[in-house]
């Protein structure tokens, strides 16, 4: 099986470059369903969710032509299906964003439901719920969600019971076509729904207020291909900024913009942490110990769920104790498990983490619970006391281009590697 193995104590210090952000450029990826023709999408990372993405169009008719690693010609003339299988679907949640295009292009959609992951159920009861508002009919039977709208969509005000990022995402672009008006209440604001909301502009339609809780979508008749530039990805250039602040040594990162981690980067300046922002980017780096600072998860400009386990390295070594509430998923403390066995010491109380901070970590074997708490065991190895391997480490390939390669080009001593599978399941 492929593992990463790190060797502690070595000094990791440099500028990495972070690609497109990951979740946006797979609803992007879907919203040229909605555009015949071929939409051309530039920094888009070389990950494997984005190469499942890219069979889910390809299984509805698109054609893809892949310019370079980082470039996609996506053609979607000739897409006339709306059936999304299962096997794509349980392979990556994230093709449920193919719901809201389907439904504007075709009136209809079958998209098998989804899973709930390592992190949580993940329903998507609130996309539902808010495209029934519009006139969308709903069946579900065999796994399956048989969607349509026989009358047309028609624009409406749905109000979100929580600031799910997927439902405002399938709710703005199933209203790009719908009979006038859609308000979107309580709309989730992260930068990859308004840079969803910039593409979707570009190509012709009419939305205001994306970044705020108040999404308005006027519905217009088309909607043409255009060129667009995949936001950079504030999570991947958050996960190496991380680094700053654990080792101490600076790390510069660039591709993104630093607005899109306000919080994050306060947070690490309360844990001791300084922080400069430089063109294209920002860096970190410390110079006093870690301080314990509490964080709670919420959607944005909230603290990122999806830097919880990053920053849970970090207050592991803090000279103190702090408590980290999650309040997006509901099970996505597997993370601190994993990090106890290298020596962390967290209480885990429902949605709270209390963590007390220990004088360092031991290098260990640890598998990797989601995509984000394999990169961030990953970062505990890099100050680990000897060798850690990380396994199951094709989460972290589902959202990280060239993980190791960055993580090498900052002096980390880091590998892939192919090891056998001690746990493979061998009769007796
Ligand atoms: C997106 O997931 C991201 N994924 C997640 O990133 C991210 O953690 C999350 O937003 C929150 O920022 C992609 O964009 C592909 P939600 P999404 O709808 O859209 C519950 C990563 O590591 N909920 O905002 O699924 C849901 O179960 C991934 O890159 C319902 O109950 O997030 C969760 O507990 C992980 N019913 C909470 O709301 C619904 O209908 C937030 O979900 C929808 C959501």
């Amino acid at each position: 099986m492929d593992v990463i193995q790190v060797e502690g104590g070595h000094r990791v210090t440099g500028e990495v470059r972070v690609e497109g952000a990951k979740n946006s450029a797979l609803k992007l990826m879907a919203a040229t369903i909605m555009a015949p023709g071929v939409t051309t999408l530039t920094n888009v990372p070389n990950i494997a969710d984005v190469h499942v993405m890219g069979k889910v169009l390809k299984n509805i008719g698109a054609r893809i032509e892949v310019v370079n690693e980082h470039e996609l010609r996506i053609d979607t003339s000739s897409v006339d299906s709306w059936e999304t299988p299962y096997h794509l679907v349980a392979q990556m949640r994230a093709s449920t964003a193919v719901l809201g295009p389907l439904l504007s292009r075709f009136g209809r959609a079958v998209v098998a439901m989804p899973g709930g992951c390592n992190i949580g159920a993940r329903k998507i009861d609130m996309h539902i719920l808010g495209l029934e508002a519009l006139g969308v009919e709903f069946e579900v039977e065999h796994g399956n969600i048989y969607a349509s709208a026989p009358h047309g969509l028609v624009g409406d005000t749905v109000t979100l019971s929580f600031a799910s990022v997927g439902a405002t995402e399938n709710l703005m672009m199933a209203s790009v076509f719908a009979k006038g008006v859609t308000t979107i209440d309580n709309a989730a604001r992260e930068p990859e729904i308004v840079d969803l909301a910039n593409m979707l502009n570009e190509m012709g339609a009419k939305i205001s207020g994306a970044g705020s809780p108040v999404i308005e979508i006027e519905g217009v008749s088309e909607l043409r291909p255009v060129e667009h530039r995949v936001v950079g990805d504030r999570i991947e250039a958050g996960t190496f900024l991380a680094i700053g602040a654990l080792t101490g040594d600076p790390v510069t990162v660039l591709g993104f913009d630093p607005a899109h981690l306000g919080l994050v980067l306060r947070k690490f300046e309360q844990m001791g942490a300084s922080v400069e922002r430089v063109s294209g980017g920002c860096r970190v780096w410390r110079e006093r110990p870690l301080v314990p600072t509490d964080i709670q998860t919420l959607p944005f400009p909230g603290f990122p769920t999806d830097m919880q386990a990053q920053v849970m390295c970090l207050l592991a070594l803090a000279k103190g104790s702090c408590v980290i509430t999650e309040n997006v998923f509901e099970n996505r403390f597997m993370f601190a498990s994993e990090l106890s066995r290298m020596g962390a010491d967290i209480t885990i109380e429902g949605h709270h983490a209390i963590v007390h901070g220990v004088d360092g970590f031991s290098g260990t074997q640890v598998r990797s619970p989601d995509l984000r708490g394999g990169a961030a065991l990953v970062l505990a190895g890099l100050v680990a006391d000897g060798l850690t391997t990380v396994s199951d480490i094709h989460h972290i390939d589902r959202g990280y281009e060239g993980f190791v390669e960055k993580l090498s080009s900052l002096g980390a001593c880091v590998e892939r590697a192919s090891v056998p599978d001690e746990g493979a399941d061998e009769p007796l």
